[in-house]
């Protein structure tokens, strides 16, 4: 009890370090601004320099936003976002959404969040970077190179088998399909395999079960307990959820074979799985090889860019590269939005200040606050829970309002729910 109620004072006291953290940035923000508005240009010329942002989902797209909104009005600097999806891919619910149709809901129209901007200060490039060497990054379709000053990469993590965690498509129309072709897939199955005990897999086959409690569902896990990046109570919740439900969970067993041969599959132990779908929830990986000719040393084992406490890149040559989110190795053990968030903040605030003739100050430090997570267990209940590595602390809601989720992101990243502009990538709903 003692220590849950640690738990709670260190993280009140965290949120108001963020919120003196962010009053403090702002306000010495606006005081560089006036300083920096009687100094002479930094550029001769006019000249515009880039500041390039490579992805644009959590920590892009938030890194962005601190960035056009905060650089003085008469600054040289604009910023460059390169992104290949059309929108912003709103990845906790694509499990949810490869059972329900809800589908587009997952799909956030990019832009708006950035309307604070002076007009012209963001270029959108709907491209993917294929390298980047020392004078700009290059785009794979376009064959275009786009030279920066600063360069930030926030290129997240990558999941090779795409749905549920990662939508393998760039725009709207076509994620949507792939989405409405796993939701028809589950339907039609009467036996499904769930292969991964993350929250993908745990959130996946449990809302499978809750919409078809006929179907026989089976989740495949390597490892001893499901969520294994958590601590043991949300383990064993998670199991019990799933109990309940009546989803069968093998622990402990890897598959021998990655399709299903003759109605069934093998696991490596011996054992037989009938089924008629299997579905693949393993193997999120950080988006990085780009980056092997700039700073091969800088990439980890796992594919994370090593980063110093001001988010710099790992490696002195490069003091202008940023990196933030999943893709960057700050020492968390379960990457989540939050965090890539705060990261992008530290990023924005610190690339301000360099461009404005200062030096990068902020650091991150990783808050165990930052990995509070909410996995849902079927259609209408779920787990939330908070861990520091020692105690944990979790509760069990209710979920009336299924809309809710999705219309906090939508507003978040201010668009209205559910209005979406674009003719084309209506026309297929
Ligand atoms: C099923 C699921 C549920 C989750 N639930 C939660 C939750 O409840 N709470 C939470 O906090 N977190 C949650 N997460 C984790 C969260 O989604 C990630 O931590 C977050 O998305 C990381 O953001 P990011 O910006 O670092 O990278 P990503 O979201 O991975 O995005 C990377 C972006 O970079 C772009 N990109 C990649 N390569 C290139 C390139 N070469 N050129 C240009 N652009 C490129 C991609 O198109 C993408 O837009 C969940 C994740 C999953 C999969
Ligand atoms: C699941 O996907 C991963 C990553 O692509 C792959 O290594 C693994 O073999 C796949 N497993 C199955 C059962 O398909």
């Amino acid at each position: 009890m003692l220590q849950k109620a640690g738990l709670i004072a260190s993280f009140v006291a965290y949120a108001f370090n963020l919120l003196g953290e962010l009053a403090w940035g702002s306000i010495e923000t606006k005081y560089r601004q006036i300083q920096f508005l009687s100094r002479p240009p930094l550029t001769e010329h006019g000249e515009i320099r880039n500041i390039v942002i490579i992805g644009a989902s959590y920590a892009g797209y938030y890194t962005a936003r601190a960035i056009a909104s905060n650089l003085p009005p008469k600054s040289p600097y604009r910023v460059v976002i390169i992104e290949p999806h059309s929108h912003f891919h709103f990845t906790w619910v694509l499990p949810r959404c490869c059972v329900v149709d809800q589908e587009h809901k997952a799909f956030i129209p990019y832009g708006p969040f950035l309307k604070g901007a002076p007009e012209g200060r963001v270029r959108w490039v709907r491209d993917r970077v294929a390298k980047v060497d020392r004078d700009g990054v290059w785009l794979e379709k376009s064959r275009e190179q786009v030279p920066y000053a600063f360069l930030v990469i926030a290129t997240g993590a990558g999941a090779a088998e795409g749905l549920p965690s990662r939508v393998a498509a760039d725009s709207k129309a076509e994620g949507v399909a792939l989405l409405q072709e796993m939701q028809r897939n589950i339907r039609q199955a009467h036996r499904l395999v769930v292969v991964g005990g993350g929250a993908a897999g745990v959130e996946l086959a449990a809302d499978a079960k809750h919409k078809y409690p006929e179907k026989h569902i089976t989740l495949v896990h390597s490892r001893k307990a499901l969520m294994h990046r958590f601590g043991p109570g949300l383990q064993a919740a998670a199991l019990q959820g799933l109990e309940d439900l009546g989803v069968e969970t093998i622990l402990q067993e890897r598959t021998a074979t990655s399709s299903i041969v003759e109605g069934h599959i093998n696991l490596q132990s011996g054992r037989r799985i009938e089924c008629d779908l299997l579905v693949n929830c393993t193997g999120q990986k950080p988006t990085s090889s780009f980056m092997a000719g700039l700073a091969p040393e800088a990439i980890s084992p796992t594919g994370t860019i090593r980063t110093k406490p001001t988010l710099q890149i790992q490696d002195e040559k490069l003091p202008n590269v940023y990196v933030c989110g999943d893709v960057a190795a700050v020492g968390i053990d379960n990457p989540n939005a939050r965090s890539a968030i705060r990261q992008g903040m530290v990023v924005g605030y610190n690339v301000v200040r360099e461009a404005t003739g200062g030096s990068p100050t902020r650091t991150y430090n990783p808050f165990w606050g930052e990995g509070v997570i909410k996995l849902t267990l079927g259609l209408d209940k779920s787990i939330s829970h908070v861990s520091d590595g020692k105690t944990e602390l979790w509760w069990q809601s209710k979920e009336t309002n299924r809309e809710l989720m999705f219309a906090e992101a939508w507003k978040h990243l201010s668009v209205k729910p559910f209005e979406d502009g674009d003719r084309a990538e209506k026309q297929v709903e």
